[in-house]
């Protein structure tokens, strides 16, 4: 069966969903997104996602547009209408039809698209084996306001993971304009230096993920200490384990990093670290108690 979608608050099927060719979100990249995850039927951390989307919202001018939409009752219908327990779920807004460069007009009407597709996590292989990134030669813009939000201008993390990709790697971690390392083209950086968590500041141009948020209060609940700090790319030899996170993919062993020179620098061992593992057996304890 094909698969359903909400889109604007009807559910329909994919290849039927269509916005307008005048959309702010196709014309400028005016708009916001979520990625989500599934587990047994539940989303995991609904309520801080769309916390995270509503504050990006009233910063861009998008929140009017979200005001009378039950977002979380559409995010259920929409995984409810797939049949589906695990999944991959997207949220994505945008400013809809608004008229007239720059789109003042009053009232347009906001594109609203939600979207759950049946989710396989990646074999216990993947993560036994960890990822390898590369520097990428995209940065980030600390002072940017597009840094800190999850917006459909989402080019900059394209370009840089296809540079990943392209290159062998599977992640690229982009540095800010000061050269310090800032995040993943789509996740958060963690270094571990003897049983202590470091990771970038939301200063250094991040975009605050919800994992990143979730894996510092599993850190101190584990008694790790958790320090957020300025790493340049001249410290990643000094680290022993390194870690990526996002909702999907949620702690990723990171075993290696190459810069910009083609030198690799590789943590610990070359395989997932002590406290690493810890960190994600927490998490996945966490997701199964919240899922239950
Ligand atoms: C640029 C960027 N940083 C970090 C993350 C991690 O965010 P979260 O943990 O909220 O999924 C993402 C998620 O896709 C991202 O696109």
């Amino acid at each position: 069966m094909e698969e359903l979608v909400c889109l604007n608050g009807s559910l329909l099927p994919r290849s039927k969903a269509r916005i307008s060719a005048f959309d702010y979100g196709f014309l400028y990249g005016y708009g916001l997104f979520e990625t989500m995850r599934a587990y047994n039927g539940k989303i995991f951390l609904l309520g801080r996602h769309l916390k995270r989307l509503f504050e990006s919202a009233e910063l861009i001018g998008l929140d009017s547009a979200l005001a009378d939409t039950d977002l979380e009752q559409a995010c259920f219908d929409v995984l409810k209408a797939n049949n589906l327990k695990d999944a991959r779920m997207r949220l994505t807004v945008t400013r809809g039809d608004a008229g007239a460069f720059p789109g003042t007009k009053q009232d347009a009407v906001a594109s609203v698209l939600i979207t759950a597709t049946a989710y396989t996590p990646l074999p216990a292989e993947a993560y036994e084996k960890g990822y390898r990134a590369l520097i990428s030669s995209f940065r980030r813009d600390s002072g940017s306001l597009l840094s800190g939000l999850k917006s459909t201008s989402y080019l900059l993390s394209v370009l840089a993971k296809k540079e990943a990709v392209t290159a062998g790697t599977d992640e690229a971690l982009l540095l800010n304009e000061r050269g310090s390392i800032a995040e993943g083209s789509i996740s958060n950086v963690f270094f571990i230096k003897q049983g202590e968590l470091f990771t970038p500041t939301v200063e250094s141009g991040i975009l605050p993920g919800i994992t990143r948020e979730t894996v510092l209060e599993l850190a101190t609940g584990s008694k790790i200490r958790a320090t957020e700090a300025d790493i340049g790319a001249e410290d990643l030899p000094r680290f022993d384990e390194a870690f990526l996170t996002n909702s999907v993919l949620e702690i990723m062993p990171l075993v290696a990093v190459r810069d910009k020179a083609g030198k690799t620098v590789s943590f610990g061992s070359g395989k997932p670290g002590e406290t690493t593992q810890r960190l994600m057996s927490a998490y996945r304890e966490m997701v199964a108690q919240e899922t239950a």
